[in-house]
């Protein structure tokens, strides 16, 4: 086995199985179809408001990227059982083509979007976002992705597929969950060991890495403040559901190993060792030159 497949095989060992659905459903989105965090406006803000918060407020900056023009094709990378991609939806009225590695989160993701009356709006496909069908090219406004690039084991690829993917002019908007600048890749290994991350970025080390694929206008927005607040809630998610969750066979050495994980993410100072981070760019609505120019002097 390739390491590419065998981190594509540690994501779906993550996230795939019914146990590991279950674990996330409760745990990040307190029941919704939400695998990301939340911006809070405070400690009694509902998981499910701050989730919805963290979506709205990637869209207004992916618009305001965009120019104010509203997505007609969108393109979400790592889309999980597809809440942020039918939100993107509803909202806008566009086509939300979601791609995951996991079968389920897509089929979970398909019905769910029935149930909302937005079948029309929801296309799925099962692969990596490190490697998009041949035939995207230049086929989208808008490549979304929330929580999802960190998985990636080559960032580079998933930009360059995404600036492959958008038409000239399009945006590209995602959240992540990145290496504070001067921190060790080691200090982040209580994240990683209940995450198939392979090794973190630096917002730095992105920016230039989306720079070097030939973004533009290249800009980030710090989120850290709420990581505690979402490190917080997630623990308490783990108490709270404990039963139900090993009733439905989630093992409890994972309760056990996440929830250690989390006091001691709970233990960094604010922003210290992990940052989060939503980083949006467009692809030069002029179009790129392909290969090397010859000039022939007569
Ligand atoms: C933390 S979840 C985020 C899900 C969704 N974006 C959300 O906010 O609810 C990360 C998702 O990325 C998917 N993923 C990770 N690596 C991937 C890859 N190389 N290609 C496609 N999907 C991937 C996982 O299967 C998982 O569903």
């Amino acid at each position: 086995m390739t390491e590419d497949a065998r981190h594509q095989q540690r994501i779906r060992e993550q996230y795939a199985p019914e146990t590991g659905a279950l674990f996330y459903r409760r745990v990040m989105g307190d029941g919704a179809p939400a695998i990301h965090y939340g911006i809070y406006q405070n400690t009694t803000t509902p998981m499910r408001e701050a989730t919805l918060a963290a979506t709205e407020r990637l869209l207004e900056i992916a618009s305001r990227t965009a120019g104010g023009l509203p997505p007609r094709q969108v393109l979400d990378l790592g889309a999980g059982p597809g809440g942020p991609a039918h939100h993107i939806a509803a909202r806008t009225g566009a086509i939300v083509t979601c791609v995951d590695l996991c079968e389920p989160h897509n089929r979970e993701n398909e019905s769910l979007a029935a149930a909302l009356g937005l079948a029309a709006n929801i296309r799925t496909w099962c692969g990596s976002f490190e490697s998009l069908p041949a035939d995207w090219s230049g086929r989208f406004d808008l490549v979304w992705s929330q929580e999802a690039v960190c998985h990636a084991l080559d960032p580079d690829a998933v930009f360059r597929e995404a600036f492959r993917v958008l038409r000239p002019g399009g945006a590209l908007a995602f959240s992540d969950i990145l290496l504070a600048d001067d921190a060790d890749e080691e200090m982040a290994a209580a994240f990683r060991m209940v995450n198939a991350v392979a090794s973190f970025r630096t917002a730095t080390e992105i920016s230039a890495c989306m720079t070097r694929r030939g973004f533009v206008a290249v800009r980030h927005e710090d989120w850290s403040e709420h990581l505690h607040e979402n490190f917080r809630r997630m623990r308490h998610q783990i108490n709270r559901h404990r039963h139900e969750l090993c009733d439905a066979g989630v093992h409890t050495d994972l309760l056990k190993r996440f929830a250690a994980s989390l006091d001691q993410r709970l233990s960094w100072p604010t922003g210290s060792i992990l940052r989060w981070v939503a980083m949006t760019a467009k692809k030069s609505s002029m179009e790129p030159e392909t290969g090397t120019q010859s000039i022939k002097f007569k």
